[in-house]
């Protein structure tokens, strides 16, 4: 048996911990044999003097044994892809991708999270659909992949119960942002849902985990290593998160986003994120296409109407309505003007993301409710130009009140400069 006490006195003196010994304390943990303070103290070791490769491995591996997992692609006889997003502000890629991909002939099936302080979580956003069930069981969760080719649901508590508690943990103690930690999170939720293909947008600056290129290319690879390991293909984008994705922010507007998008009258930056990831999940999938060929099938998939018909086939198959018209409004709409002229330079998603959060469309606790109508949409981007007194932003709110404050920091977040800045794609580097 192993003394919880050395393993961390190890870790924090530097030294390295076997797998073994990795598997005993992620597993004594979920099981509730190792107490809170202890696995605190492993993480907070672990932040300083980080983890190997192979620790890291063993530590998604223990994880993912914490709990059931599933083998989707025995259950379908098929090859299933997955897609996951390292969370930012606006990022509702998810269910736009979700249904441009079955729409191809892919199945995808996907368990998605909640959102925490600025960055929202795809869960939220389609509770925000009246009726949407987002608790499916394990045989109806691979039933709906079979038969609709898509099923987006929460996490069961079954699947990778350790990292729900490590996680809780990490949220409280400083020790969410360690490159090897958040890998194992991932990864493990990834592998344990059986997916054998996987898409993973790690999202780069201002409203992001990963602030840096640098930062971002170590998550990304450490993931990647994980996965194949695990013998699963993995590609990593890393996609910009200094502005919020599209232009809504909070969620039904980011549904309404998502949807328009599906039909292909979404914003620029946010169709390209999807059709990007479109195309390598489909050249990862077993309709044997490249990328060139897979964006080609997507792009067709949103012109012909096929991607929109399997978003109503998913929505109304989880519980849902697919009429637009029964998503929640905010009472007030507020719009934020810019005083002077000139070019959009910075747009902080951070800003934007605790505008929302202070409207409500976000939880400051895992215990806060949430306002589904309220929200942020940028009209103006970065790189845009704008005339003294147009309208940058539109904040929908649930009073006059909430409005104004949420106004005067989104105004915040646009800086304008008399130069047009250089373009930014939201694309930055793909690691394979
Ligand atoms: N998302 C996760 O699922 N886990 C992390 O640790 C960070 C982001």
């Amino acid at each position: 048996m192993i003394r919880p006490a050395e393993l961390i006195q190890r870790k924090r003196d530097g030294g390295e911990l076997s797998a073994s010994e990795l598997s005993e304390l992620i597993v004594g943990y979920a099981r509730g044999e190792v107490p809170d303070y202890q696995l605190a103290a492993f993480c907070m070791a672990v932040f300083f003097r980080g983890l190997s490769a192979a620790e890291t491995f063993a530590l998604t591996d223990a994880m993912v044994r914490s709990g059931e997992t599933i083998d989707l692609g025995a259950a379908l006889g098929r090859k299933v892809v997955d897609k996951h997003s390292t969370g930012g502000v606006g990022d509702k890629t998810s269910l736009a991708v979700g249904p441009i991909v079955a729409a191809c002939g892919v199945p995808l099936g996907k368990m998605s999270g909640r959102g925490l302080g600025h960055t929202g979580g795809t869960l939220d956003k389609l509770e925000s659909i009246p009726g949407y069930r987002t608790e499916l069981s394990l045989d109806e969760f691979v039933a709906q992949v079979r038969d609709i080719g898509l099923a987006i649901v929460g996490q069961t508590a079954d699947l990778v119960p350790a990292d729900k508690l490590l996680y809780g943990l990490r949220d409280v103690t400083a020790t969410v942002d360690q490159h090897s930690l958040i890998a194992a999170s991932i990864m493990s939720k990834k592998l344990a849902a059986g997916a054998q293909a996987i898409v993973l947008d790690v999202k780069v600056g201002d409203g992001a985990f990963m602030r840096t290129l640098d930062d971002a290319r170590r998550l990304a690879e450490t993931m990647l290593e994980i996965g194949n390991r695990a013998g699963r293909e993995v590609v990593c984008l890393l996609t910009d998160m200094d502005q919020p994705l599209g232009a809504a922010v909070g969620n039904a507007l980011e549904v309404k986003e998502a949807r328009d998008t599906v039909r292909g009258r979404g914003p620029a930056d946010f169709t390209e994120l999807v059709l990007d990831a479109c195309a390598r999940l489909l050249a990862l999938s077993d309709l044997g296409v490249d990328e060139a060929e897979g964006r080609r099938r997507a792009e067709s998939a949103v012109a012909d109407g096929s991607a929109d018909e399997a978003w109503c086939r998913w929505i109304e198959a989880q519980g849902g309505t697919a009429d637009e018209a029964a998503l929640p409004v905010a009472p007030v709409v507020h719009e934020v003007r810019a005083e002077r002229g000139g070019y959009v330079s910075r747009l902080g998603a951070i800003r934007i993301g605790n505008a929302a959060l202070h409207l409500g469309a976000g939880r400051r606790t895992k215990d806060d409710a949430i306002d589904h109508s309220v929200g942020v949409v940028c009209l103006a981007k970065h790189g845009d130009a704008v005339e003294p007194g147009q309208t940058l932003a539109l904040v929908h709110a649930r009073d006059e009140e909430s409005a104004a404050a949420a106004a005067l920091e989104v105004d915040s977040a646009y800086e304008l400069s008399a130069e047009q800045p250089a373009v930014r794609s939201v694309l930055l580097e793909v690691v394979r």
